[in-house]
């Protein structure tokens, strides 16, 4: 593939940007052959010919781009530790996006079927904190937001009011949520801390309904402060990923992110 539609398919902007950035010497390489160690290397013909798999580039000196090592990927898979005062949504109402965090090519990766750039699996709340994976893998988007797909959530919720024996046993046994007909319980629901003291429990769902968690604590007569999502599936927030930083996930973990 041309190193141009190579830059193109990753977001680099259109075919004739991705030449100019090329011909001024502002892109380096480095093939999946060369030995780990050694430097990338500029390149300024545009239409030279490389193996994409295993590719990773530079572009550098581009005003608002991050110098980053970019490796060639044909579906991107991003880990994203959301911060608070930020909405899910592409057009910002109220509060900025997320995807205003995130580098430019990640956002406008060329359509592939529906999708372009790469896009949150479900929503978090403007004031919810902490695991969000984004993608342009449009089967995954909807494997993993359908309704049928029942991969466990863990929330961390700070609550107003101390959380009690009788709070537990009414989120697992089910609460009535106003647009269900049937009651919605928690998959697991433990107390962190002294019952009756402590105002942090861990929740998981398998459901993703509107506002899910604080209106379930809302029912049981608490009120959340604050929430943390810290798993999806078997996929935990890394501890390392601060608010607002994101990274490519590994393979291992996009397996993980399936497992029930
Ligand atoms: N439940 C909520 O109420 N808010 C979230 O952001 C996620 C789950």
């Amino acid at each position: 593939m041309q190193l141009q539609e190579i830059l193109f398919n990753q977001g680099f902007g259109t075919r004739r940007v991705c030449a100019g950035l090329i011909q001024k010497g502002l892109v380096s390489i480095k093939p999946r052959e060369a030995l780990a160690d050694m430097a990338f290397s500029v390149v300024s013909e545009s239409d030279l010919e490389l193996a994409p798999e295993g590719l990773q580039f530079k572009v550098s000196g581009v005003p608002g781009l991050p110098d980053l090592v970019w490796p060639y990927a044909e579906r991107a898979y991003i880990v994203f530790h959301k911060p608070t005062g930020h909405e899910c949504s592409h057009k910002a109402s109220h509060w900025p996006t997320i995807y205003s965090l995130l580098p430019s090519p990640l956002r406008l990766r060329p359509q592939k079927s529906a999708i372009q750039g790469v896009q949150a699996i479900g929503r978090l709340d403007q004031d919810t904190t902490g695991l969000l994976i984004l993608t342009d893998d449009g089967a995954l988007i909807h494997k993993l937001s359908s309704p049928k797909h029942h991969a466990p959530k863990v929330y961390e919720v700070t609550t107003k009011h101390s959380i009690d024996a009788k709070q537990i046993t009414r989120l697992l046994e089910g609460v009535v949520l106003d647009d269900s007909p049937k009651p919605v319980l928690a998959a697991a629901c433990e107390p962190v801390g002294e019952l009756g003291v402590t105002t942090h429990l861990r929740l998981t769902l398998t459901e993703g309904k509107y506002h899910q968690v604080k209106r379930m604590i809302a029912a049981v007569g608490n009120r959340v402060e604050g929430l943390h999502r810290s798993q999806m599936g078997a996929f935990k927030l890394p501890d390392d990923l601060p608010a607002g930083a994101w990274r490519w996930l590994k393979p291992l973990e996009l397996a993980q992110l399936s497992a029930q």
